[in-house]
């Protein structure tokens, strides 16, 4: 299967990112044909800084390199380095109806959160359509806030194969890949964990970093010898996410017999947290030593990626009528 995703350069990744997309992206590729880029013109929505924007994109690299994507077995590119991408974004938006956009909860979001709005955060959706259906993916492993921008993909490719797709199909349908385990990830304050929220702990913050945020996340206040619901507390959630099954069904049960304090929870889970990500940390260091190394991965596959995307925009040009 040609598995495909994204992931916007808007500042450095946190664990949601993690477990809700990279933990996938590292797991699929080796079974699967894997195309993962970094989505710098999405970016361009919220990022105005031209130096941030590069540095993001780069450490962004640099972060999927060093937990463990091989870039002998997928290729990781840059959006930006493949053009074709806004061309047929340009050809979709032909078969767009305004009201699908309207209705996007991440755009209507955005604007509650006091993003202007301005033309590229409403077309956003039209542009990851064109991302996703310029390789032929089969599947798109996200987190289940991308959910609705894989409906209006669908969408948007059927609708193009019924206006221009005569005997044969010009797109591929491609499907989601959510995990339902972590498909939402709680953030510090116990909503989802996002960049937008200000409650995230960064896959790669230093290990004091991580012990001072995990003492913030927020819990009841049930006497530590009351039984507790883990089912309700996002500080279980996050401890499950690292924890192995034993440790989880040990702490389940802690939960529902009382006696065990947040205090000593968070502490596990920041100790967990640290180690999971150790051998990523000595990774990255190695990675951000060496940026030609880097710049090679990221122009190596671009050109195969260009490759590949060319197929499929020509097969849409052919089918609407446009270029000779
Ligand atoms: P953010 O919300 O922090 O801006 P992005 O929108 O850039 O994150 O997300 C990149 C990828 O990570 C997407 O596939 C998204 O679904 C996933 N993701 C982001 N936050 C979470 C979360 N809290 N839980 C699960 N997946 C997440
Ligand atoms: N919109 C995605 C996000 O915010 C990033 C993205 C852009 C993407 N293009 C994509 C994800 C194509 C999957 C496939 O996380």
């Amino acid at each position: 299967m040609r598995v495909l995703s994204g992931i916007q350069p808007s500042g450095p990744l946190h664990i949601g990112n993690y477990f809700g997309a990279l933990k996938q992206f590292i797991e699929l590729q080796h079974k699967n044909e894997a195309y993962y880029f970094v989505a710098d013109f999405h970016a361009l929505t919220s990022v105005r800084d031209p130096k941030l924007l590069r540095e993001y994109t780069h450490d962004v690299i640099v972060t999927m390199l060093s937990l463990g994507l091989d870039p002998d077995r997928a290729t990781l590119f840059v959006q930006s380095d493949v053009p074709e991408t806004t061309e047929l974004a340009w050809l979709l938006s032909t078969v767009t109806p305004m009201g699908w956009l309207e209705k996007c909860v991440s755009y209507k979001d955005k604007i509650q959160q006091g993003l202007p709005a301005e033309h590229g955060l409403f077309a956003y959706p039209v542009l990851q359509a064109a991302d996703i259906l310029l390789y032929d993916a089969d599947l798109v492993p996200v987190g289940q806030d991308q959910k609705q921008h894989l409906e209006i993909t669908r969408d948007v490719a059927e609708r193009f194969n019924r206006v221009y797709g005569g005997e044969s199909e010009v797109f591929r349908l491609p499907k989601p890949y959510i995990l339902e385990t972590s498909a939402v990830v709680p953030g510090l304050d116990g909503r989802k964990m996002s960049k937008s929220y200000g409650n995230t702990i960064e896959i790669f913050d230093e290990p004091a970093v991580i012990r001072k945020k995990a003492k913030k996340i927020v819990t009841d206040s049930t006497p530590v010898d009351a039984p507790k619901n883990p089912e309700t507390c996002p500080l279980f959630a996050m401890f499950a996410l690292f924890a192995t099954p034993e440790q989880r069904a040990q702490m389940d049960l802690r939960y529902r017999q009382g006696g065990v304090g947040y205090g000593e929870v968070k502490g596990l889970l920041a100790e967990a947290m640290i180690a999971h990500f150790e051998a990523a940390r000595e990774q990255r260091r190695q990675w951000l030593a060496q940026p030609q190394r880097v710049r090679e991965v990221r122009e190596a596959a671009a050109a195969k990626a260009r490759a590949t995307a060319r197929v499929v925009l020509d097969r849409a040009r052919v089918a609407c009528g446009v270029g000779s």
